[in-house]
């Protein structure tokens, strides 16, 4: 078609609605204002009922904007309707009537707009439209800091409903490599879980830092529908669902996912039947065990295990000091792995240390997997600026069995009908820092990893000092701040001490 050809159809398209702006009488009924979605209506049906409505005195609009009250439409879906709807970025959704075509029809028979029964609106299933509309007042934000080290966060998360999005639109831009968008989620995150109160109405967010307009605007359709669509296509999302299957495989990170996808590989079993595969040791282990160390470890088996590092560090070193660390150290019940700090309290004396735990684990039989890594650790590269570096310390990963029966409430008891094997494999990290280094790694592996980043965002922008898992160097003084505690850090820093169990960050 020419390009008049084009325009004499745009111009034919258009004519009844100009008929129908010409019907409007007098504005009746001020309080509503019309919108009617041509979706699956239809052009000529549109501008057909507009006229109907103008010539009864309703105020109809063409285009979508914040002064609609009343949204009708015709067969269309609820979901894909909502979508839509959300999509046209108004100020908020949740006060529009959205309604089916029977509500319009009933008014035009009327002649007046009717009172809007259930009956009429087109809702997705399980709406929770009444929370951003009745909302409890704005909760008190003044005084919540943008630096995760500044809040107080428990395992008590009254905002899991928002974070657990936050998190899933966080891992999926990591896979993405979307690098600020990643960090915004999790800052968002973060925020929401060290408020007091379950969020109930976006009013109630105002002036909280970390919450951009995209954390907003999927907040608000959670508010509405209890769910967020963009997840919900996530979980849809060949891609993204490959990608989260393949690295929660132990010693799978996002690099080797993207290249096993890329080949064309779906399943776990794919990976493990395509002969052109070579998975590394680390990798391996994780196959191996996958069924078991994909599964939470439980706090009980967490202070099981403790019991027998505690044992076998003792056997080995009467005198040396161990701590747990990780989310276990934070109060949480469940984790992905179990974490352990140790040392020797005489300089030098814990080289070695991890080496002899790692023979005496192996002699006991419970060592099922075991990735050391010497010592790296050299006084003259510190503190490093770069937060996602792993530390230099002697370290170990290991995957160990763990017995049925050493489990306090489990003794006796069958984890599972069928599963006669009655032993588990957990994944353990043992670190082991020079006595002097003690305190920053324990607050480095206490984490959690954002309030540990913040910690260091913090030292940084508002102290103008470098933060690590090994020193804490004062760029204005020019020197490295004596520390023996966790306590002495924070007081370094400026800052209140935080808990352990209050760094759920
Ligand atoms: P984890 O990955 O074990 O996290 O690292 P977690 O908080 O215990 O959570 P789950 O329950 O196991 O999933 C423990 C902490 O150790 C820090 C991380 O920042 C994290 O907060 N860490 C990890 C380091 O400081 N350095 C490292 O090299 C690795
Ligand atoms: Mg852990």
């Amino acid at each position: 078609m020419n390009h008049a050809g084009m325009l004499a159809r745009v111009k034919k398209r258009k004519r009844p609605v100009e008929a129908g702006a010409q019907d409007q009488v007098e504005v009746k009924f001020k309080e509503v204002t019309l919108y009617l979605v041509e979706r699956k209506m239809g052009s000529s049906r549109r501008n057909f009922l507009t006229s109907l409505a103008r010539s009864k005195g309703f105020r109809v609009e063409d285009v979508l904007s914040d002064d609609i009250t009343h949204v009708v439409a015709e067969d269309n879906q609820a979901e894909v309707l909502w979508a839509w709807l959300m999509g046209h970025g108004l100020r908020d959704v949740s006060r529009l009537a959205v309604l089916d075509i029977s509500w319009f029809t009933d008014s035009m028979r009327e002649g007046r707009p009717v009172r809007v029964e259930t009956r009429h609106r087109i809702q997705v299933r399980e709406p929770v439209v009444s929370v951003s509309v009745y909302c409890s007042p704005p909760t008190a934000v003044a005084n919540v800091s943008q630096y995760a080290c500044q809040r107080r966060t428990t395992t008590e998360n009254h905002n899991k409903i928002f974070t657990d999005v936050m998190e899933e639109l966080a891992e999926s831009s990591e896979f993405n490599e979307s690098k600020g968008p990643c960090l915004a989620f999790r800052q968002a995150a973060s925020v929401l879980k060290s408020l007091p109160s379950a969020v109930q109405c976006l009013e109630a967010i105002q002036g909280l830092p970390c919450l951009g307009e995209h954390t907003k605007a999927v907040m608000e359709e959670i508010l509405t529908f209890g769910r967020s669509f963009k997840v919900e296509e996530l979980r849809c999302d060949e891609r993204y669902q490959a990608l989260k299957l393949f690295t929660s495989v132990f010693g799978v990170g996002p690099k080797t996912a993207e290249k096993w996808y890329r080949r064309g590989l779906r399943s776990l079993k794919e990976i493990l039947t395509e002969p052109s595969i070579q998975l590394n040791r680390m990798q391996r282990a994780g196959f191996l065990y996958y069924s078991d160390i994909s599964k939470a470890v439980s706090k009980a088996e967490a202070e099981a295990l403790g019991c027998i590092i505690e044992e076998t560090v003792h056997w080995i070193a009467p005198d040396a000091i161990l701590a747990l660390t990780g989310g276990f150290r934070r109060g949480k019940e469940y984790g992905h792995d179990v974490d352990f700090l140790l040392t020797m309290p005489e300089m030098g004396k814990e080289e070695g240390l991890l080496l002899h735990v790692i023979d005496r684990l192996r002699d006991q039989g419970i060592l099922l997997y075991c990735e050391y890594q010497g010592s790296t650790f050299d006084v003259s590269k510190l503190p490093s600026c770069r937060f996602e570096d792993m530390d230099h310390f002697q370290k170990c990963f290991l995957i160990l069995r763990l017995e049925q029966g050493q489990v306090e409430g489990e003794r006796g008891q069958q984890r599972d009908p069928g599963d006669s094997r009655g032993w588990r494999a957990v994944r353990v990290d043992l670190v082991a820092p020079p006595v002097d280094r003690y305190a920053f790694a324990l607050l480095g592996w206490t984490g959690s990893r954002q309030f540990g980043r913040d910690l260091r965002a913090f030292a940084q922008k508002e102290r103008q000092m470098l933060l690590d898992n090994h020193a804490l160097y004062d760029k204005t003084k020019q020197l490295f701040l004596p520390v023996t505690t966790e306590e002495d850090i924070f007081a370094h820093l400026g800052l209140e001490y935080v808990e352990p169990w209050q760094r759920n960050a």
